[in-house]
């Protein structure tokens, strides 16, 4: 894993940005996977400015989310479809049709999980999968001790997660229970992985990501065994 550590949220966000952007440049048609939460948010800011300046551009590009709210409708200003086309794609040329982010009101789970596993797989896998970190040490709604699941699947949030993202709600009781989500296995077969972190509560777990063991108690230390993982965080998530 390489570790490029940051003065701030700013420079983390201009350094993931042209890592992205470079990406994109190399291979038009890249198969990006992306995230949401307030970490990338920055970065989202920055790629708009470089689609902006005529540097990228994003007409090729597939993408898939890594996860949403179950039950959440698309519509909700809490789903992360809204979440993406309010901090991204409706700021890029992305084409529609190339955009794909789990359905919040699934029917069928576990048909349509399957389904989502099998498009990403048959884009050719992910090139460049952006993620966030949660201060339990999830990636995407991978939560701990929920046993290393591979694929897609609907999942329980833990308490502590519900808790973390309210401030995006108007009441705790209003934060879904459940989310679909890509597996650690989706995940883990992305040719490149790029996560980010920023800010003094992401500390222990960006430590633990650090430190010598691979648990299932911080999902995100099987990161170790990727081949190819940046984490681009910021000072105050490297030292506290
Ligand atoms: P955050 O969430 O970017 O809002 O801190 C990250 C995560 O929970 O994965």
């Amino acid at each position: 894993m390489k570790v490029i550590v940051c003065r701030d949220y700013q420079e983390m966000s201009v350094k993931a940005a042209r890592m992205i952007a470079g990406q994109i440049i190399l291979k038009p048609d890249s198969v990006l996977g992306l995230a949401t939460g307030s970490t990338p948010e920055g970065t989202y800011k920055e790629l708009i400015k470089l689609y902006e300046s005529g540097l990228i551009d994003f007409s090729e590009v597939i993408s898939y989310n890594l996860d949403e709210y179950y039950p959440i409708k698309p519509d909700n200003d809490q789903s992360y479809k809204y979440f993406m086309d309010h901090h991204l794609f409706n700021f890029v040329n992305i084409k529609k049709e190339n955009i794909h982010i789990p359905n919040g009101m699934m029917q069928d789970p576990a048909t349509e999980c399957k389904e989502y596993d099998k498009m990403v797989e048959n884009a050719g896998g992910i090139d460049l999968q952006l993620l966030g970190i949660g201060q339990n040490g999830h990636i995407a709604f991978n939560e701990p001790d929920s046993s290393f699941y591979y694929e897609t699947h609907l999942t329980n949030l833990t308490d502590s997660t519900i808790e973390a993202n309210s401030r995006f709600f108007d009441s705790i009781d209003d934060v879904p229970k459940q989310a679909i989500t890509m597996g650690l296995g989706t995940i883990m077969k992305a040719k490149k992985i790029v996560l980010l972190a920023s800010g003094k509560n992401k500390q222990k777990a960006i430590a633990k990501l650090l430190g010598d063991k691979i648990t299932s108690a911080v999902p995100a230390t099987l990161l170790k065994v990727h081949p190819d993982v940046v984490i681009i965080c910021d000072e105050a998530a490297y030292n506290g």
